[in-house]
């Protein structure tokens, strides 16, 4: 096969074949195509689409371009969950302990930032020393011993996902419920899990702008899923507005910290519950929601969650005297207030706008070899329906170069529309796809 005629046939929005798609991811991952024909097909597909045929094609080729996982070794049911991307979304460091903490094995496979929105992975790297690239027999070997671990895509587990995401983060190719479903699942097949919860974001910060979107998005993943015989459900949940208060690779490990300390943000807090207890509940853990929601917060207040997240930094072989005193963290030069240049409620926030002004201040990648700087980002309590008057706080940047400071000043309020009037504050969430 030619990958030429692989990228023409996609750019006149022609189906691509189950054989076709095999070629192509097997080829892309053994390094015989460049990324810049890689690129071109991300984008023809970014711009025409797939069907549901090719998305499920996608995604098991995938899954198959390294090990899948069975766990059923270690223990006999174990559970994952994945978020479609967000802006302050640091949901896995505080639920993935609180859920392990509870007595159920969490094995997830997490991703970098991308686009607009953080990555898991680039935030336990704040931790000095913290490593995602694990064999498979440590994987496995640490999920026995302490009930919890996070990989990263490596040569052996999903190392397709692993090359297309980073070429899909510096290319304008994320936003494609196609490539996103594929990515998202591929890696949730091979990690081995036997339950996972989906959080599929919608609004100005999430890939998927509309509820309509976010829902067809999480019909085609809980659907994989289920026919690949995993207990898939999927959480629809805003993103018109940042997830907690950090922005921010270390700032967002210091938040999902003081979480599992009682302190965090309520609105973390209320999506780590939901997402926590809906595990809980896919492990049987508990007979309702309700019940598995008492659990997780009694993880959390007796501090069983917190032991959790210490052992993985520590398993991982990152510096848990960092995750004992935050302040250690990689700390920002510049700290500045951002103040409100008007009286007036806030009425809608572009969330996406805030990630990207992240992005330029070092917290992600505009490029596929730059370095993250931990240190840099927002802590922006304000969120939609919160009134302020001129030279409030609304919150504050974190910098290390006073130029990006400026201009990230400048983004933030500019992604800010204000009201008059009162305004309602938004739901955490739109619904459930079983
Ligand atoms: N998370 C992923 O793992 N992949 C995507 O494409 C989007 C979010």
């Amino acid at each position: 096969m030619r990958m030429i005629d692989l990228i023409e046939k996609k750019r006149d929005g022609l189906e691509l074949s189950p054989s076709e798609i095999d070629w192509f991811v097997s080829a892309y991952t053994n390094g015989d195509i460049p990324d810049y024909q890689a690129a071109a097909l991300m984008m023809a597909i970014f711009i025409r689409g797939m069907n549901r045929q090719e998305t499920v094609e996608l995604t098991m080729a995938m899954a198959r371009s390294g090990d899948q996982l069975d766990l059923h070794d270690i223990a006999p049911f174990i559970v994952d969950k994945h978020s479609s991307g967000g802006v302050g979304d640091k949901t896995t460091l505080a639920v993935q302990p609180l859920v392990a903490a509870c007595g159920v094995p969490v094995g997830k496979m997490s991703g970098r930032g991308l686009g607009s929105s953080g990555g898991t992975l680039d935030k336990m790297e704040s931790f000095r020393g913290w490593s995602s690239a694990l064999t498979l027999d440590r994987f496995k070997k640490q999920l026995k011993e302490i009930g919890l671990v996070l990989a990263g895509q490596t040569a052996d587990l999903a190392p397709a996902d692993g090359k297309l995401y980073a070429l899909r983060d510096v290319t304008g190719t994320v936003g494609s419920s196609s490539l996103i479903s594929a990515s998202i699942m591929s890696k949730k097949l091979a990690a081995g899990a036997d339950a996972i919860v989906l959080d599929v974001k919608t609004g100005s910060g999430a890939f998927m702008h509309t509820v309509e979107a976010a829902k067809d998005l999480a019909r085609i993943m809980v659907d994989i899923g289920n026919d690949a015989g995993r207990k898939t459900v999927a959480l629809i949940s805003d993103m018109n507005q940042p997830l907690g208060h950090a922005i921010g690779n270390a700032l967002e490990a210091q938040e999902a910290i003081a979480t599992l300390h009682g302190d965090g943000p309520a609105d973390f807090w209320a999506h780590c519950l939901e997402v926590a207890g809906q595990m809980i509940l896919l492990a049987g853990k508990a007979p309702d929601l309700d019940a598995a929601k008492a659990l997780v917060t009694a993880a959390r207040d007796d501090g069983r969650a917190w032991v959790k997240f210490r052992e993985l930094v520590q398993a991982q072989g990152g510096d848990v005297a960092q995750a004992d005193n935050p302040d250690l963290l990689p700390h920002a030069e510049i700290v500045e207030p951002i103040l409100s240049p008007q009286r007036g409620t806030i009425a809608a926030m572009d969330t996406g706008a805030i990630g990207w002004a992240a992005v330029r201040l070092g917290a992600g990648r505009l490029i596929k070899s730059d370095e993250i700087d931990a240190a840099v980002g927002f802590v922006l309590p304000c969120k939609i329906g919160d009134a302020f008057e001129p030279g409030d706080t609304l919150g504050f940047i974190y910098a290390n170069d006073a130029e990006k400071l400026a201009e990230a000043r400048e983004s933030v309020l500019a992604a800010l529309t204000w009201s008059a009037d009162e305004v309602a504050p938004l739901p955490h969430f739109y619904g459930i796809v079983e």
